[in-house]
């Protein structure tokens, strides 16, 4: 190696494996990292003195609703301005294809995270993988197909479980979309069109998913206090499927709930011994998703992020707006559909048990459509980082990393992806590990976070300077 088109000099090298940081040169040319090592003497068009900040593989969101942000590469700043490389789209059974509008106008919740009625213009989900490609994304995308998407196409009425036919279409659906390139299917059993999906159904499509190799990610049935059986139930399907699985964003919300973290993890080793189970988390005592009123009646406090009819209550308490009205919660919340909110609801010993757990990955779950998102949207990699490892103590730095992007690597099966190695793709991402910090936060949710300096995706940057680039350097990563 006499010649390369950078080289990155002095980084404290973490690379992603989750061994401790080394200092050392970095050497890419074109899209790759072609050499490693100290002192590399090597012929460059450009050198970057990176003495004193941490280079590590560029982070890999591995829950995201980005189907439709990445489509625009603003939609991608959140996430780049973290220094994200790569997202995971489709996630708890939303996916922005196939199209959920076979049988009607408008998009059941919790489908409308993504967008209204026009968002889900893509009939199959080859059409929809063809528009990222020309769209050009900012960061490498990763896509899963929503198992609600499928049971509103088959469907009529969704609170039921599914018949034969309708399984069978489902299935129809499944196989295409994974042959499109899916690398697998995601289901959100715990929001009400999926609610009544009864186990046979998750058999037959999860085995679909198990034939092809393919990833299952799950946001359960249940995350408050049958949050053990809902586990349970995952960890049957996924044996008596043989699935690779993935269970999302963990957690325990609501007080009856708290402490069951003990047993959900004890479970989740246990089973980890036969089977590919993993799980990811964010890094927030509060969760986020549409207005669904048993959702709000676990949480201490309620704030509402976006409302289709009453957009003036954006970022307003649902307990202020409720005695605004003069109504219950019940029918406030009624009168702000379609919309979302903030849900505080979780305990800090959970969030730190889950987060420190060796196998759990870092997601963000951010929500891009949301007029006053959730902070994780912008802050999630970098709290980890600066928050819950430095400042804290909860995980060291290199563990940190490897759970935002080897680990993270290797549960999705990208083989050259998520380490800093030769060979593998330049999606780096170069930090201040004394400021690191997120700065988004419930009342300024989408403030950037500190520390970031440069980040890559395929070797060029995408961020640089605290702005982004204007160039569509992320792939279509199919399977
Ligand atoms: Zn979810
Ligand atoms: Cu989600």
């Amino acid at each position: 190696m006499t010649r390369a088109d950078l080289l990155i000099r002095d980084a404290t090298v973490h690379d992603g494996s989750g061994a401790p940081g080394r200092v050392l040169d970095v050497a890419v040319t074109g899209d790759r990292i072609v050499a490693i090592g100290p002192r590399l003497d090597i012929a460059v068009a450009e050198v970057i003195d990176a003495a004193g900040l941490v280079l590590a593989p560029g982070f890999i969101d591995v829950h995201t609703h980005d189907d439709i942000a990445v489509l625009t590469r603003a939609g991608s700043t959140p996430k780049v301005s973290q220094g994200v490389t790569t997202v995971v789209t489709g996630n708890c059974g939303i996916s922005a294809a196939p199209s959920p509008l076979l049988r009607r106008d408008v998009p059941v919740p919790p489908l409308d995270l993504l967008g209204d009625a026009a968002t889900f213009a893509y009939p199959r989900f080859a059409d929809y993988l063809a528009a990222v490609s020309a769209a050009g994304p900012a960061v490498n995308v990763v896509p899963l197909v929503g198992h609600t998407a499928l049971r509103a196409r088959a469907m009529d009425s969704l609170d039921r479980p599914a018949t034969d036919e309708e399984i069978a279409a489902m299935r129809r659906d499944l196989v295409d979309a994974l042959e499109a390139g899916a690398i697998g299917l995601s289901t959100g059993l715990a929001y009400p069109p999926a609610k009544a999906t009864a186990t046979a159904e998750l058999i037959a499509l999860v085995g679909d998913v198990a034939a092809a190799g393919a990833l299952w990610t799950t946001h359960m049935r249940d995350e408050r206090s049958g949050v053990v059986s809902a586990v349970a139930e995952t960890i049957d399907i996924a044996r008596r499927t043989g699935s690779r699985t993935l269970i999302s964003h963990h957690k325990c919300c609501g007080e009856a709930a708290f402490g069951l973290s003990q047993t959900t993890l004890s479970m989740i080793a246990e089973a980890r011994a036969e089977l590919t189970l993993d799980l990811d988390v964010y890094p927030y005592t509060a969760s986020s998703t549409v207005l669904i009123e048993t959702f709000a009646r676990d949480s201490r406090q309620v704030t509402v992020t976006w409302s289709d009819p009453h957009p003036e209550m954006n970022g307003r308490d649902l307990g202020d707006v409720s005695a605004e009205w003069g109504l219950s919660q019940t029918e406030t919340i009624e009168r702000l559909k379609p919309g979302g909110a903030i849900y505080h609801q979780m305990d800090d010993g959970d969030l730190d048990r889950i987060l420190a757990f060796p196998p759990s990955l870092v997601g963000s779950d951010g929500l891009p459509r949301d007029r006053r998102p959730h902070p994780r949207l912008w802050g999630t990699f970098p709290r980890v980082l600066g928050h819950f490892s430095r400042d804290r103590g909860l995980i060291p730095l290199e563990t940190a990393i490897a759970k935002m992007t080897g680990q993270t690597a290797r549960v999705l099966g990208l083989t050259d992806r998520g380490l800093v190695q030769e060979g593998y793709y330049a999606d780096l991402v170069l930090f201040d590990p004394g400021t690191v910090i997120d700065t988004a936060s419930y009342d300024d949710p989408t403030a950037r976070a500190t520390g970031i300096h440069t980040v890559w995706v395929n070797g060029k940057p995408s961020w640089s300077d605290g702005a982004p680039a204007d160039a569509g350097i992320g792939k279509l990563l199919t399977r």
